[in-house]
């Protein structure tokens, strides 16, 4: 059913047409591509480090959309936007799913982050998840007014628990939404 929606167009608030689909192994060098494309300003508060082949081969050879689900927004064969959706198929969070996104420079504030977010709200529900989580850097206020306007509340703070590419920590916010009643 999930790839059954895909590949699917859509049309950013000016007019831009894109692609959305799931990543499939071959994309590895275009994800490479895109996140070379980040600032370093974006690349401060990255969880992983994206610069490295090493690490981005290691999610390639680990593809398994029930753990991850990686949803491309695409142009001319470049990638222009990853979000996730992130799970733990066993155990007491198997209820729970993290999602995530970077969006190119480039592209930004057209309404892709929203449309891509809700298709992996849609995959959550399908999935029967009944909550989500995001975690942000307290100072990536951008990101938390995304989030806000899916719906999702600020659930808690922990305090240092970021350490940014520059050795600076910052507080951690999580971000929570309840995507179906008990
Ligand atoms: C945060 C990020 C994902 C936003 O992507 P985007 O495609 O520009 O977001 P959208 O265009 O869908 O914005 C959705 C809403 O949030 C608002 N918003 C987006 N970025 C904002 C910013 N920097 N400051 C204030 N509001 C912002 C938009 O105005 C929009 O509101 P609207 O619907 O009333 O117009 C993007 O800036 C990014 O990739 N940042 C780096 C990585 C990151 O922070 N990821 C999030 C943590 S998981």
């Amino acid at each position: 059913m999930l790839l059954e929606r895909y590949p699917q167009t859509i049309t950013l608030k000016d007019g831009t047409e894109l692609v959305l689909r799931a990543m499939r192994k071959q994309d590895d060098r275009a994800l490479m591509d895109f996140f070379e494309d980040l600032t370093d300003a974006d690349r401060l508060y990255l969880r992983n480090d994206v610069s490295s082949y090493r690490v981005v081969r290691e999610w390639f050879n680990n593809l398994n959309y029930n753990r991850v689900f990686p949803l491309l927004a695409v142009q001319d064969n470049r990638i222009v936007a990853n979000a996730t959706l992130h799970r733990k198929p066993f155990g007491w969070m198997r209820h729970v799913g993290e999602i995530r996104i970077v969006v190119s420079p480039k592209f930004r504030k057209k309404g892709l982050a929203q449309t891509m977010f809700r298709e992996l709200i849609q995959t959550a529900e399908e999935a029967d998840l009944d909550k989500l989580t995001a975690e942000m850097a307290v100072s990536q206020t951008g990101a938390i007014e995304v989030f806000r306007k899916l719906g999702f509340k600020e659930e808690t703070t922990l305090k240092g628990y970021i350490k940014d590419a520059k050795d600076k920590v910052h507080d951690l916010l999580i971000m929570t939404l309840d995507i179906r009643k008990a």
